[in-house]
């Protein structure tokens, strides 16, 4: 099904009509046939990463690609976009982007100097969890992504994209707070709660502050400008 931005919408207000708030369509996914390999750019990243046929980019109403400044020496990894950010077409702008956004200003960041982006671009119907096939589907142009920016620094929020991007099947209990690297990247890596973990669970706000703090220290030894 291949609709255009008003059909889609037409269509959300028929499912909404008949009292279906959540999306459940889903048509099989395919691989893309596409080749990453000589992308250099992200409007040309952009461009291919919309051509993904994944099951359920037609539910969405917008493509939720990154946001921020893409020279970035800090870069932020979400899961996927949800209702708000499926509005706006942009990441990490609902709820619980506002909480990211206190925890970035608390070390002195901001969107002017991070990157966001997360590893699934459109709503998976219903909020539901990407399947470790869909994070498949999309980790090589995520690391693609991510290689363009050429971030120091990547802060992988919540489970998914932490296993998306480590392929550790860690808990995030086990793995969040720590420094690693992967062969793919040449930036160090740490895991921390997902801001919507932390909205339903306050009382893990003070761990996740430790790891903001590991992540402040990381910004000022390896220099890097916040301003
Ligand atoms: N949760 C995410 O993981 N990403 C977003 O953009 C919004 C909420």
């Amino acid at each position: 099904m291949n609709l255009d931005y008003a059909q889609r919408l037409l269509f959300l207000e028929w499912l909404a009509g008949l009292g279906i708030a959540d999306i459940i369509t889903e048509l099989p996914a395919k691989p893309s046939a596409s080749n990453i390999a000589d992308i250099t750019t992200l409007e040309d990243l952009k461009k291919i990463v919309a051509d993904v046929d994944i099951s359920f980019r037609d539910c969405a109403l917008n493509m939720v690609f990154g946001v921020g400044n893409t020279k970035a020496d800090v870069l932020l990894l979400g899961e996927a976009p949800g209702a708000e950010e499926d509005r706006q077409g942009v990441p990490f702008v609902g709820q619980s982007g506002q909480l990211l956004d206190k925890m970035l200003a608390a070390i002195g960041l901001d969107r002017s100097i991070v990157y966001i982006t997360n590893i699934i671009p459109w709503r998976p119907p219903g909020n539901r969890t990407p399947t470790p096939q869909e994070v498949a589907m999309f980790r090589p142009y995520v690391l693609k992504h991510i290689a363009i920016v050429n971030p120091k620094i990547v802060v992988c929020l919540g489970s998914t994209a932490t296993k998306a991007l480590t392929q550790s099947n860690q808990s995030l209990t086990q793995s969040r707070g720590k420094w690693l690297r992967i062969s793919e990247l040449d930036a160090d890596i740490i895991a921390t709660f997902h801001p919507a973990y932390l909205l339903r669970s306050p009382s893990q706000k003070k761990e996740a502050w430790h790891d903001f703090l590991s992540i402040n220290a990381k910004i000022r030894e390896k220099h890097i400008s916040v301003k």
